[in-house]
């Protein structure tokens, strides 16, 4: 069936992303148009204990990451950002640290980072480090203090208070991983404040002190040659200080709490505050802050960029994750929010915390080409598209089938209705070997029994698989000045099969169709009425394609193509 386009003035669209991008580039390091490093870089999420063992300890290393990196260049990545490797007790697997300057053993040593960091600047990789930075682990050397005594010299580095009264923690709060947020120490008598588990005490943001020294950690690893940081949690930074019980909306999350509106315990403005100064840090280094930013709209995501883009510069969108089934119209209305927005766009499709998009997206039949459907919509969208390892080759999660086998704590405590993160966490699947070349040992979490159809050898012999189409579609992405810079501009917007828009830049156009559903459809896009004389295929699945006006897309199929007068 053939059905009319809706086409907008390109030209319109022209001037204002012009205009767009002036307002955003207020640095320094501009490239000419002025553009920064970090809004043409693809990143790429390295989750350490999983990626590659270099000792065969069945964990997963620095030494792994760096014997990786060709591949990760191949591939088309300019910035790695690595989860938590830092000194840590792992109960939370890295985001509990204990020391913010130094390497856990069971990831190798700081020179292994040198050396790490070096052979990435060699390809021209980036490395963002992930700073956890609403709390340390309970073994920090600033907590052990704070919790000595009363009068310890970090006693304030941490949130404590008293109790309503014996076995009464200071008020309802709950911890986001289960329980009171409260925990009571004897050595003092009082209770200190844990977001998330008990062994990660919240740091007091309130204190000068506890800022600088935080600050210091970033410069400290900026002068060791990182690029940035991805920012832990930074809605839960702050707490009311009069400590006013949330408000109980009804019914009992997986933990058996009562589910609150955490309005005193997330999302406070002293937030910005902190950001304002982190920013300052990081431009000294021409460097880039990106943020797990959990937001109920884009005015919540608008407030990460800062008023006058001094905050983040990459916020993530996790409202784009938030639409799990393959509808324009809903993929649609996020696009023109997160474009709209005051900042650069950034889009993320999974992470080491939700399950991943080859399941969320997959109809347990196509989910290959889904997997590639998926691709070849965040990686043409305006904005810097943040990779999750394995997604290139069609990962799935793999979440334990028994209690006992869990890992990751929350698992335990919230099964069977919450059976944790292992899912989305598995070993990278680099070939068809006993635990898939992640390792000669048994791996911390099991091999996925997919690594005998989805590993990086087979798929980079086999030039239909998902990992060539990433391959194709990130190349093309680098070199196409209309995909790294060109205005968003939907088209059909009625259509409820087939999401289609066209990134403009200057006198280039691309057309990206994108076949959400699973019968072929056929689009008349009336180029040739707009001036377009020929559409040439740039990147295209299987019979995919263009004649004329009118673009043939497969079921799940993608097209994307030049447009010329
Ligand atoms: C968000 C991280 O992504 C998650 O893995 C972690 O458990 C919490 N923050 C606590 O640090
Ligand atoms: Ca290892």
């Amino acid at each position: 069936m053939h059905r009319k386009p809706s086409w907008i003035l390109v030209s319109t669209f022209l001037s204002l992303s012009f205009l767009t991008a002036c307002a955003q580039n207020s640095g320094k390091s501009k490239d000419a148009e002025g553009h920064q490093w970090w809004q043409h870089a693809v990143f790429y999420e390295i989750y350490p204990r999983s990626f590659a063992d270099s000792n065969n300890d069945g964990i997963g290393d620095l030494k792994g990451i760096t014997s990786k990196l060709n591949y990760l260049k191949d591939l088309g990545v300019d910035a790695i950002w690595i989860s938590p490797c830092f000194p840590s007790p792992q109960v939370d697997f890295g985001y509990n640290v204990s020391d913010y300057e130094n390497i856990d053993p069971m990831y190798g040593t700081l020179a292994d980072f040198d050396v790490l960091a070096s052979e990435a600047k060699k390809r021209g990789i980036h490395i963002i480090l992930d700073f956890v930075v609403n709390h340390t682990s309970d073994q920090h050397k600033w907590f052990l203090d704070s919790k000595s005594s009363r009068t310890s010299e970090h006693r304030d580095w941490y949130v404590w208070r008293d109790g309503k009264g014996p076995g009464h923690p200071p008020n309802n709060w709950n911890s986001d991983f289960g329980g009171s947020a409260w925990k009571f120490d004897p050595t003092t008598n009082q209770y200190y404040y844990h977001y998330f588990y008990v062994q990660q005490p919240d740091l007091n943001w309130r204190n000068p002190a506890v800022k600088d020294a935080m600050f210091d950690v970033t410069r400290w690893w900026y002068q060791r040659g990182v690029s940035g940081f991805r920012l832990d949690a930074v809605d839960t930074l702050f707490e009311d200080p009069n400590l006013r019980d949330n408000p109980v909306t009804g019914g009992t999350n997986p933990y058996g709490d009562p589910y609150e509106e955490k309005i005193y315990t997330t999302k406070l403005p002293e937030v910005h505050d902190v950001l304002r100064g982190l920013r300052k840090v990081t431009d000294q280094y021409n460097g880039v802050l990106i943020g797990e930013t959990w937001t109920a709209n884009i005015a919540e995501l608008n407030k990460y960029y800062g008023e006058s883009n001094n905050e983040l510069q990459l916020p993530m969108d996790f409202l784009f994750t938030t639409v799990n089934k393959l509808s324009p119209a809903e993929f649609r209305k996020q696009i023109a929010a997160v474009d709209a927005a005051s900042g650069w766009p950034t889009f993320v499709i999974s992470n080491h915390d939700i399950v991943r998009s080859y399941d969320r997206y997959g109809d347990g039949q196509h989910n290959d080409q889904i997997a590639k459907l998926m691709a070849g919509l965040y990686l043409t969208l305006r904005g810097t598209p943040i990779l999750y390892y394995g997604e290139e080759i069609g990962m799935k999660t793999t979440p334990p089938m028994r209690k006992e086998d869990v890992k990751d704590p929350i698992g335990r405590t919230g099964w069977p209705k919450e059976k944790g993160r292992d899912g989305e966490r598995t070993p990278m699947q680099w070939n068809e070997s006993a635990n898939a070349g992640f390792s000669t040992a048994a791996s911390w979490l099991p091999v996925p029994p997919t690594a005998a159809t989805h590993n990086v050898a087979d798929e980079s012999k086999d030039p239909d698989s998902v990992l060539a189409f990433y391959k194709k579609v990130l190349k093309l992405r680098h070199a196409n000045r209309a995909l790294l810079d060109g205005t968003y501009v939907p088209l059909n917007e009625n259509d409820q099969n087939v999401l289609s828009y066209l990134r403009s830049y200057k006198d280039q156009v691309v057309l990206v169709a994108l076949n959400m559903s699973g019968a072929e459809q056929k689009i008349n896009f009336e180029m040739s009425q707009h001036g377009f004389s020929t559409t040439k295929s740039l990147v295209a699945t299987g019979t995919s394609s263009a004649k004329g006006d009118v673009v043939t897309l497969e079921p799940y199929g993608v097209f994307i193509g030049q447009l010329s007068k």
